[in-house]
């Protein structure tokens, strides 16, 4: 048994509930504490001293440190190759979205670009993205294929996920490819021929960019039905730029609708009603210069909020999620309790993942130590203050 200490406050999240407005007042903070784990799982948390005479070695630590649960990033896109620097000095000049698509840029050149790439590139730049996620205290990571639109370079993005221990989601339906003229062609063309085999790379995920200017209508709900009867588990780009997407995922019981920047009213009480998480990535909105999605609406509905960073090359490229949520949370006035709720054990919920994104005895070691005395020291910066460990499973991997 190992113990893990002292630390100026730990704070653990138990016994938040997984939907609906959070206080404050609710979170659990230890003072002075430490942490007791054997063989990668939480044994114990409790007063750093009276937990010493339980432990075979103790890692002492130094100076103020505080402790949380490790970060759980339930939507990127990490996985691709090249880059959108000229489309985002275009958007600067004020192209928009749908028009830089319809010259061939956007996803379509990124496509291109991962298309040329082999195993070995995606891998290397895969795992430095990676990297620089863990540094800031991502512990779990999930990331979408969805730049191949094609089965051979779905399939190997999908490898590429595996090999790297993320948690894996097929996103073939990202967007048609320039090849196809219709998109039921290009669906059934997927189900048939890459869901058989998604079981082989360890996928068990399958997700859709629902909107106007990519998959909607009768091909597309049926496709998501059939990978939900398949047996796996859906999540949906919902309501980005246009609606209907968050009312889909929450009437087929999607793991969760990503995005919601233009969910009516309507929708997001259906939605916050249902058990549907409703997923929110303030990095696509900083990304595009659009408006923050009503997060704060959605939570006092009675919704599972949970904030993903969207990395990707386009619409995302901080990839910062402590960063984003922070400033989500002034602009969208979410206490202390619900944002970090939205990048730990609610993002978790939302990727069917039960042992994970809480301190508490029998979940994973994941957690992250930083260099302050009280907790609300982090977002009060903003996300510039870095980690100073990052653990997995008990091992410190920063
Ligand atoms: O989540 N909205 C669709 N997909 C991504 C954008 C991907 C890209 O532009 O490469 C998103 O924002
Ligand atoms: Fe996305």
């Amino acid at each position: 048994m190992m113990l893990i200490g002292p630390f100026r406050q730990i704070m653990t999240l138990q016994g938040l509930a997984v939907k609906g407005p959070l206080r404050d007042s609710d979170l659990e903070v230890i003072s002075e504490a430490g942490i007791l784990i054997d063989k990668g799982r939480i044994m114990e948390i409790g007063v750093f001293s009276e937990l010493k005479s339980q432990a075979k070695t103790i890692i002492e630590t130094e100076g103020d440190q505080v402790l949380v649960p490790g970060l759980v990033d339930s939507h990127t896109h990490i996985c691709y190759a090249g880059s959108r620097a000229k489309d985002y000095a275009l958007k600067l000049s004020g192209a928009g979205y749908a028009d830089i698509l319809a010259t061939g840029g956007g996803i379509h050149h990124t496509v291109s670009e991962t298309r040329k790439a082999g195993y070995g590139e995606l891998l290397y730049v895969t795992s430095g993205r990676l990297d620089r996620a863990r540094r800031q205290g991502v512990t779990t990571c999930e990331i979408k294929s969805g730049y191949g639109l094609d089965i051979d370079t779905e399939f190997l993005m999908l490898q590429v996920i595996r090999e790297l221990g993320c948690v894996s989601t097929c996103l073939a339906a990202h967007m048609l490819p320039e090849s196809y003229g219709h998109p039921s062609a290009y669906l059934d063309h997927i189900r048939h021929e890459l869901f058989p085999k998604l079981n082989d790379v360890g996928c068990n995920r399958v997700d859709m960019f629902w909107d106007d200017v990519a998959f909607h209508g009768d091909a597309a709900y049926a496709y998501l039905k059939t990978a939900k009867e398949g047996g796996f588990d859906l999540t949906i780009h919902a309501d980005q730029f246009s609606r209907g997407g968050s009312r889909v995922a929450a009437e087929l019981g999607a793991r969760s609708a990503d995005h919601l920047e233009s969910i009516s009213e309507e929708d997001l009480r259906f939605l916050a009603a249902s058990d549907t998480a409703a997923t929110v990535l303030p990095g696509a909105c900083l990304g595009l210069g659009m408006e923050f999605p009503p997060a704060r609406n959605l939570l006092d509905a009675g919704a599972s909020l949970v904030i993903a960073s969207d990395w990707n090359p386009g619409s995302a490229p901080n990839g910062q999620l402590l960063m984003q949520a922070s400033i989500l949370a002034m602009r969208q006035k979410l206490n202390t309790a619900e944002t970090w709720a939205g990048i730990t054990f609610r993002a978790a919920h939302a990727l069917g993942l039960t042992d994970r994104g809480r301190l508490e005895p029998g979940y994973r070691a994941d957690f992250v130590s930083f260099p302050v005395a009280d907790i609300r020291e982090i977002l009060y910066v903003q996300g510039t203050c870095m980690p100073s460990h990052v653990w997995i499973k008990g091992e410190r991997i920063v």
